[in-house]
């Protein structure tokens, strides 16, 4: 068995078919392994999610995700880190990172390796890969030009990834192979990646870079290609995360999050007050009070939004509403100006201009299409012997571990059926 691609699906899978008896040579174009886990997770890796299920899992086909993430479930990766002695913690809504550094989880994978008598060459780039029509006795399915030689194998495992951050090593070599094959690729676009704006839109709140805070944003994905009107109606999506302010537009998980969602020209809809309705607040808060609308303002607005935001927020809405002025006793602003206020912060409604793209993106959605792969074992419908596994398929996880578990579970459901 060959593996192309020595990543975090690529590595898991080599081992646990080499300790299943199979011989696994394991290939890789770059200098170091796993480059990709060791940036992970702010350097800790984010291994997995206690809370992995398919409804945390985008793509075009959604419940073929399932057979692997039951095969393979986080409880067993966890138990797995157990057994390395690798100490872990959870950080926030069942993501679970390293407590020391994301090597660990390498690590653990190059013992899995070790384990099952892996061998691996890196760097090693892959040239072309060819199916023998009728192998013999004796003869294997594929024949495979690498760097250092001819390869013959039976069994392919392709586990590229996405094109995610170039300068590591990404390539499109397993979304070519799969074409190749013939099978369909599901289009490609960055996914948990910052959102930006045009220049113009965005001068106003460049200032504002560095501003963090609680949201909820909200977005009404593309309908799927070819589904029909009113059946698969699209739902729109919400997610309730910690937004940034940044020079070129929005960042933070919340963002990251939804721009898995987004399709380009739609809007966005945030919610910087979660759980306020800011109108009501703004008339509540003119009764019997003297108060400046800057003083109604800010006692109306969550803690956690910051006073440079609170400000601009403000003199941005006034510059629409000219009554809204700092000083303005709020006891004598009309009630339409109050509500204009407190629902623009209730609802801002944005639409990005674009992303920051591959160089900033954490994966990358679309890739091979699921309905030409065994949702059991990965392997093609297509081309008997050659195997698609972790992100170059099209599932693509939310942000939070998940994407990590789906590199384990489909290796593994590839290991296990060899
Ligand atoms: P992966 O990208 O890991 O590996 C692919 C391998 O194939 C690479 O080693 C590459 O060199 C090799 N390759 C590519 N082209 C080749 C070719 N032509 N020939 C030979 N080899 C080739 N997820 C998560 O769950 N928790 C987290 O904390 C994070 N954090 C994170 C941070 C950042 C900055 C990024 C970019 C991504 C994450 N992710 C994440 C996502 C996660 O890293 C990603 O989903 C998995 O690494 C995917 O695993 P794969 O093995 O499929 O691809």
């Amino acid at each position: 068995m060959v593996v192309i691609g020595a990543g975090a699906a690529g590595l898991f899978c080599a081992g646990a078919a080499g300790q299943r008896g199979l011989r696994v040579l394991l290939l890789d174009h770059a200098t170091k392994v796993a480059e990709k886990i060791r940036i992970s997770g702010g350097g800790r890796c984010n291994f997995t999610n206690r809370e992995a299920l398919p409804a945390n899992y985008l793509g075009e086909n959604p419940h073929f995700c399932r057979s692997a993430l039951a095969q393979y479930t986080c409880a067993d990766f966890i138990e797995l880190v157990r057994r390395h002695g690798i100490a872990f913690h959870e950080k926030h809504k069942g993501q679970l990172f390293c407590d020391g550094s994301s090597q660990q989880i390498i690590d653990l994978l190059l013992t899995e390796c070790t384990e099952g008598g892996v061998t691996r060459r890196q760097p090693c780039g892959v040239g072309a890969v060819r199916a023998v029509a009728e192998p013999g006795p004796g003869e294997r399915r594929f024949e495979l030009d690498t760097e250092q030689g001819l390869v013959r194998a039976d069994h392919v495992v392709v586990a590229t990834g996405g094109l995610s951050i170039p300068k590591i090593g990404a390539t499109d070599f397993g979304q070519r192979l799969a074409q190749q094959f013939g099978h369909r690729i599901v289009p490609l676009r960055p996914a948990l990646v910052p959102l930006t704006f045009d220049a113009a839109q965005w001068a106003r709140w460049s200032a504002l870079s560095g501003v963090a805070l609680p949201v909820v944003v909200t977005a009404t994905p593309a309908p799927a290609e070819g589904a029909t009107k009113g059946k698969n109606k699209v739902k729109p999506v919400s997610f309730d995360e910690d937004l940034l302010f940044t020079h070129r537009g929005l960042s933070g998980p919340a963002i990251l999050q939804i721009s898995s969602f987004w399709a380009p020209g739609q809007p966005l809809s945030i919610n910087l007050a979660p759980g306020i309705d800011l109108a009501e607040a703004l008339r509540q808060s003119k009764q019997g009070s003297r108060r400046q609308l800057s003083t109604a303002w800010r006692d109306a607005l969550p803690e956690a939004v910051p006073q440079r935001l609170a400000q601009a927020w403000l003199q941005d809405t006034a510059a629409r509403h000219p009554a809204l002025q700092d000083t303005a006793a709020v006891a004598e602003l009309k009630d339409k100006d109050l509500d204009a206020l407190g629902q623009s912060a209730n609802a801002w409604s944005i639409t990005p201009s674009g992303t920051e793209g591959y160089a900033k993106a954490e994966v990358t959605a679309g890739g091979v299409d699921t309905r030409e792969l065994s949702s059991q074992s990965m392997e093609s419908k297509l081309q008997p012997g050659l195997y698609f596994i972790g992100e170059v398929v099209d599932v693509t996880g939310w942000l939070g571990g998940y994407n990590f578990q789906w590199a384990w579970s489909s290796a593994m459901a590839c290991a296990r059926a060899m």
